[in-house]
């Protein structure tokens, strides 16, 4: 059937989801599939039923997109859809749910606080810096490709990162910083694929370590005993189960100084860009980028 590849859109990810739409339509179209690029923020999604799409492989990143919303209204339309449902979506957008969700069934995840807008100006700063062990990592609930994080350790500096934070969101994840290696795990239809780990010379892997930065080292297969990269899917496995996650999704690690995993988010629909790191774990599964993107295509025929 005709395929709608939906991209864009006007979260705060646009330009990195025009990249990976851009990628999985080209794959597609070689692969055969009537597949076109469809982009929620030119048209109206009746559009979809107009030009009597069968199906849709959502690329679209972030708020409006991959929280849970697009998925409702698909789901409204008949239109069947890639990945994960609205409540999947909807909770790992939300960083401070996904966390909470995973301390209530004992999967590991940093000590953290919630800034809400409303409230904050109760906030004692240079308390939760002391709680937190000092170094902080200031988060927008519902963001992604570290837009609008900082990471800080004094009080000032979290009061403005906090501050700077609502822009994005009115509710703020303060999360303890792990020092530490970071690690991420990419699932595909309920397998997990190998670990990547990351490394930057930059402060944290932000937004120009992820796309812009030459700098940016990543190991696949990343060096893991068999043990612990049994431990770490198996980890990502549940915890992507534990949100309602579906089909396929990347969930994002730190490991301390003594070995100890630390969940940090799930991502419903990772990047899929040239630097994008489901497609370096698939590669490394043998799996080549065309391939890739019809088995994520499959993921709307369940
Ligand atoms: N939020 C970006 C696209 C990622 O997780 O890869
Ligand atoms: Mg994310």
């Amino acid at each position: 059937g005709k395929v709608a590849v939906l991209l864009g859109g006007d979260s705060a990810e646009r330009q990195v989801s025009l990249k990976s739409g851009d990628a999985v339509l080209r794959a597609l179209v070689d692969s055969g599939v009537d597949a076109h690029a469809f982009d929620p923020s030119e048209k109206r999604l009746f559009a979809l039923l107009d030009e009597k799409f069968d199906r849709a492989l959502i690329m679209l990143h972030g708020r409006g997109g991959e929280d849970g919303s697009m998925q409702g209204a698909l789901q409204l339309l008949g239109v069947p859809y890639t990945g994960s449902g609205v409540l999947g979506s909807a909770l790992a957008m939300d960083k401070i749910r996904s966390k909470q969700l995973w301390q209530s069934l004992g999967l590991p995840t940093s000590d953290f606080v919630v800034a809400d807008k409303s409230t904050f100006e109760q906030l004692r700063c240079d308390d939760i810096i002391t709680r937190l062990g000092g170094t902080v990592m200031v988060k927008p609930a519902r963001e992604g490709s570290s837009i609008g994080m900082a990471k800080v350790s004094t009080a000032d500096a979290l009061r403005q990162a906090v501050v700077s934070a609502f822009e994005y969101d009115s509710q703020v994840l303060l999360e303890r910083y792990i020092q530490g290696q970071e690690y991420t795990v990419s699932l595909l239809q309920g397998q997990a694929l190998p670990s990547i780990r990351m490394q930057t010379p930059r402060d944290f892997y932000d937004y120009e370590a992820k796309y812009q930065a030459s700098s940016t080292e990543y190991f696949c297969p990343s060096g893991l005993s068999d043990e612990l990269e049994l431990r770490l899917a198996e980890i990502a496995q549940r915890a992507f189960i534990a949100l309602g996650g579906n089909g396929w999704g990347r969930v994002d690690f730190m490991q301390d100084a003594e070995g100890h995993f630390y969940l940090l988010e799930a991502n419903t629909v990772p990047g899929m860009t040239e630097k994008s790191l489901v497609p370096m774990a698939a590669r490394e599964a043998g799996m080549d980028f065309g391939q890739l993107s019809l088995a994520i295509l499959q993921t709307s025929l369940g």
